[in-house]
């Protein structure tokens, strides 16, 4: 009988030194389902990948990926698993085309099976026009488009995508998610997924787990994440205040209580709060200040305000905006949470 886990994950861990970059992990995947890992910068979304597939070795635990130990049959879990990263290198001068059979290669794909492949997967990722373009002329969306093919070459059961829309324009951010959706519907890829993008963990996976500073915090589908909410004291509420001030905008930043504060038009703010008293110092210090309310709307629960209520700290979506490599670990958390 086929396994039904793809990947079973037991006190993996990795460290770099004194620091748990993954630390003592432990969850499976479903084959078929897509899952996403959830985490700020440094959480160890990236470690926890390439333990998986195989790039480094865990200092403790083991993992299972499609029923093979990754410590100990390691090129049996190459065979059977693709990985898109943001690390990936192509030569420019090489065309699409060239790229591809190039890197089929590597898997002993015989020449006629893997031509036939490469035109299926660049039709996939719409990306056959350009077949016999060099990659050097590519913008990155058409790149992260070949790369997806390129980890798609060898028909793997299970897919590793990590951050596979990272500083992608929107077209080409939906567009690959699309692809991510169609990959998983028609071949039954397994698709691990990690992504710092609420709404994208939100939009695409059957399950999410959150991880923060190397540990899942929380794991569970979106619906059931978002409940554990209910009955507490984060909230998101919308205002509209005609004479809305950035002097306002600062004292109401200035609140213990407010975690973040989005501005969508001259009179419309969105806040995320935390505690008992928040909706009360929220109202009293705009009346206070002779702001005119106009409206008030409690938000439905997003994850972001699971997140925030999880680990006390946000993952600002734009995280994306990173040079990447350069933002240290947990460098977006802002004010503590109040316990
Ligand atoms: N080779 C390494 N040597 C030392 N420290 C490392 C190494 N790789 C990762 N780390 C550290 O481990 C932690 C987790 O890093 P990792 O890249 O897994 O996080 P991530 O969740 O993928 O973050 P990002 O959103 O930036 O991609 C970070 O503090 C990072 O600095
Ligand atoms: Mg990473």
């Amino acid at each position: 009988m086929p396994a039904i886990e793809a990947i079973v994950i037991k006190n993996l861990t990795k460290k770099f030194g004194d620091l748990a970059a993954v630390d003592h992990v432990s969850f499976s995947v479903k084959q078929g389902e897509i899952f996403g890992l959830l985490g700020p910068n440094g959480a160890g979304k990236t470690t926890l990948i390439r333990l998986l597939s195989t790039l480094t070795r865990p200092t403790e635990g083991t993992a299972t990926v499609a029923g093979y130990d990754i410590s100990k049959e390691d090129s049996k879990v190459r065979e059977h698993i693709g990985l898109v990263s943001e690390k990936m290198i192509m030569y420019d001068r090489l065309t699409a085309k060239e790229n591809l059979k190039l890197f089929g290669k590597l898997y002993d794909i015989p020449n006629d099976v893997l031509e036939k492949r490469i035109y299926k997967l660049l039709k996939l990722v719409r990306m056959l026009k350009w077949k016999d373009a060099q990659i050097g002329t590519f913008s990155t969306g058409m790149k992260q488009r070949i790369n997806v093919a390129r980890g798609l070459l060898n028909m793997p059961g299970i897919l590793f995508l990590d951050e596979p829309t990272l500083g992608l324009d929107p077209q080409s951010t939906s567009e690959i998610r699309e692809f991510i959706k169609r990959v998983n519907i028609e071949n039954k890829t397994t698709i691990i997924l990690t992504t710092h993008m609420m709404i994208e963990a939100d939009m695409l996976c059957d399950r999410i787990g959150i991880i923060d500073k190397g540990k899942i915090v929380a794991l569970d589908t979106s619906e059931n994440l978002k409940k554990i909410l209910a009955g507490t004291d984060t909230k998101s509420i919308e205002l509209e205040i005609s004479n809305l001030t950035t002097n306002l905008l600062s004292l109401l930043r200035g609140l213990d209580c407010v975690k973040s504060i989005i501005q969508n038009n001259p009179t419309h703010i969105k806040i995320r709060a935390i505690g008992e008293e928040a909706f009360d110092s929220i109202i009293d210090t705009v009346r206070k200040n002779d702001g005119k309310i106009k409206s008030i709307n409690d938000l439905e629960p997003t994850l972001e305000d699971v997140f925030l209520h999880i680990t006390g700290h946000e993952v600002r979506e734009q995280v994306s905006n990173r040079v990447k490599g350069q933002a240290p670990r947990h460098g977006f958390r802002t004010k503590s949470r109040i316990r």
